[in-house]
């Protein structure tokens, strides 16, 4: 079978040939029918992110993928089911991580990310995966499957802060997300029902695909080159929650600025070493005076799988095929990884979804 790669002396994916998976007691085969491109496959593509499984000289990218059970092992599933993966698998048998169903509270060297670190992604025609590490999505969802994954880091993260404000009365009603890539604008999507008001950051100018597709869900585009992070309260409002998502660095600390009172903010992006000055003084003072909040989140767990399916599930299709820009079969995959701004979301397609 075909499979999309990056070796570790290349700077681009490449096809490999590889057998086919054989599933193991536990695990389904899955044929695969799209796996999503995100700035993280950029990240490890270019070096700065992840790593090789052991031994080997070359990475399966691809961790947001959605397939079809082709053979269900004697697992509970059924031949036909609209799967889709979880991302982090234990590295040497389960650890207490796994064994709560906490994989992504696990620390580092407690886990794998397919297509990320350690162990091979889902771009291939075929996967096998224990059948605990798969999500059943309704055939409906099929063929915008692959943005399960990401809308569970969404859930996840909205989880972590709204569990930081649960000890107080907390009425969020603005939230801006800083962020117009494809994380940034599913979460725009995925907070709309949620807040009064809803603000994107991003650093484009007009006309832009991305700032059509923020005005569609209308939310209130802000261009950081004309109102950087720490001016948005006073040009716009305070917001109650942030939710980073550019991985440029200094936003981590310029969302402390952007909170209201009582609000929190997640960080999600994943920047790389950058030294600058901060008023460490002013920050910490406005953390504690204002009972303001950060939390870091990575990865999501099964539950937020299956939230991230009913968020899905509640969106029109119209969204979806603003935010999904191509969809490139295996023989111009290429295509799917232009990074670009005419480029917003991107999927691989190896087969297309038709009930059997
Ligand atoms: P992406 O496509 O690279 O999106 C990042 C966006 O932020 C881009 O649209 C970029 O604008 C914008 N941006 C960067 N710096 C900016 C600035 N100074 N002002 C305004 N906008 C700025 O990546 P993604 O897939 O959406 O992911 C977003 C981030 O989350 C990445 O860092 C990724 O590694 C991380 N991530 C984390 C998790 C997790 O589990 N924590 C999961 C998925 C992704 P331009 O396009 O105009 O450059
Ligand atoms: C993936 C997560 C992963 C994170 C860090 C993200 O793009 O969606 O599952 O934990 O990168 O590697
Ligand atoms: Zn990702």
């Amino acid at each position: 079978m075909k499979a999309i790669a990056v070796y570790d002396d290349g700077d681009e994916p490449v096809v490999v040939e590889k057998p086919r998976p054989e599933p193991d007691d536990g695990e389904a085969l899955v044929r695969t029918l799209r796996v999503g491109v995100d700035g993280t496959d950029h990240e490890v593509i270019a070096g700065g992110h992840g790593g090789t499984p052991a031994g080997e000289d070359h990475l399966v990218l691809g961790h947001e993928a959605v397939g079809v059970v082709e053979d269900p092992n004697d697992t509970p599933f059924e031949k036909g089911d609209v799967v889709v993966p979880t991302v982090r698998r234990p590295p040497n048998g389960a650890n207490e991580y796994f064994a709560r169903g906490e994989p992504d509270m696990a620390p580092e060297g407690k886990y794998h990310e397919r297509g990320i670190v350690g162990a091979h992604g889902f771009m291939a025609e075929y996967f096998t995966s224990p059948a605990e590490f798969l999500v059943e999505v309704p055939p409906e969802l099929a063929e915008w499957g692959f943005l399960v994954e990401p809308a569970s880091i969404t859930e996840k993260a909205v989880e972590h802060a709204r569990a930081s404000r649960s000890a107080f009365h907390w009425e969020p009603e603005v939230a801006l997300v800083l962020g117009n890539g494809s994380l940034g604008l599913l979460t725009v999507a995925m907070l709309d029902d949620e807040f009064d008001r809803l603000y994107c950051l991003g650093r484009r100018e007009r006309p832009d695909p991305t700032i059509d597709v923020i005005e569609s869900l209308g939310a209130t585009y802000v261009n950081s080159t004309e109102t950087p992070v720490p001016e948005i309260p006073d040009v716009y409002e305070p917001a109650d929650f942030v939710y980073e998502a550019t991985g440029y660095a200094p936003h981590a600390f310029e969302t402390i600025e952007a909170l209201a009172p009582n609000g929190v903010g997640a960080l999600l992006g994943v920047p790389g070493d950058w030294e600058f000055e901060v008023d460490g003084g002013a920050l910490h003072r406005e953390f504690v005076l204002h009972n303001k909040a950060l939390v870091g989140s990575v990865n999501s767990g099964f539950e937020h799988f299956e939230a991230a399916v009913d968020s899905l599930s509640a969106l029109p299709t119209a969204f979806f095929e603003d935010l999904v820009t191509g969809i490139h079969p295996l023989d111009e995959f290429e295509a799917a990884f232009a990074d670009d701004d005419t480029t917003i979301k991107t999927a691989v397609e190896f087969d297309s979804y038709e009930e059997r």
